[in-house]
């Protein structure tokens, strides 16, 4: 229940975060609310690991911005971190992060336990949902691992609707400390939090 409520806490420190940094573009930029899910520039230059493969009949339809927390657990006895939590909201344009919570246009849905899932934050005008399990993942010392990710269930109507493969690239966080540091400078069960962005790339099934 502690544990808990500390990391409710951090999460509202992210909005709070976000909310601070928007202050100062808040007042000479007007922000509309979004009415659609997903930026349709081709991902120029994004970094895809050279193993990550989508099968052939399936296309990029389009990229989110992802800003989130990530919490890993020390275990002190095998001396090693353990993935314990996530939250993160996703954006059409980086810039956009500025204006949360106006700007979100959907989020990692923290409800569902074990099972990864975007939904929609515009209900209104996008009613898409897209469950996934993540199949490759290529690790990094300093950031959260890229991911390559399968879609395993859609529903609604909006862009997740008939998404068929997900790239989680270019994080920035998220990553816990090294495991030397885990029972020696940070004691056994020490909650250790760090901000991620990243890119994702969502697919579909078609013909372009
Ligand atoms: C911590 O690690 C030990 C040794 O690997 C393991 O037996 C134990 O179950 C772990 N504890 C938790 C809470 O994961
Ligand atoms: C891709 O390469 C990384 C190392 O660069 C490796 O850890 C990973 O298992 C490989 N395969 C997939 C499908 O991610
Ligand atoms: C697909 O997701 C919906 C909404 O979360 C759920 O009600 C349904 O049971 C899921 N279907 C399958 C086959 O997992």
């Amino acid at each position: 229940m502690h544990t808990k409520m500390f990391k409710l806490e951090l999460f509202s420190v992210l909005i709070v975060l976000l909310l601070n940094i928007s202050c100062s573009f808040a007042g000479a930029i007007p922000h509309k609310t979004p009415t659609s899910i997903g930026n349709y520039d081709y991902p120029t230059g994004v970094y895809i690991p050279s193993n990550f493969t989508i099968p052939d009949g399936n296309f990029y339809k389009f990229k989110l911005y992802l800003a989130g927390f990530v919490w890993h657990k020390c275990n002190g006895t095998s001396g090693q971190w353990i993935l314990d939590q996530y939250r993160s909201v996703y954006f059409n344009h980086e810039e956009d992060i500025h204006f949360y919570p106006y700007s979100a246009v959907a989020m990692l849905d923290p409800s569902s336990l074990g099972v990864l899932f975007y939904r929609s934050a515009i209900p209104k005008y996008d009613s898409s949902t897209v469950s996934f399990t993540c199949i490759g993942s290529v690790p990094s010392k300093e950031n959260a691992p890229a991911e390559l990710c399968l879609a395993k269930n859609n529903t609604g109507n909006g862009a997740f609707s008939d998404i068929t493969y997900i790239i989680l690239t270019e994080a920035k966080g998220g990553a816990a400390p090294p495991n030397t540091e885990c029972g020696t400078k940070y004691p056994d069960g020490y909650v250790y939090s760090d901000v991620l962005t990243a890119t994702i790339l969502l697919y579909h099934r078609g013909t372009h």
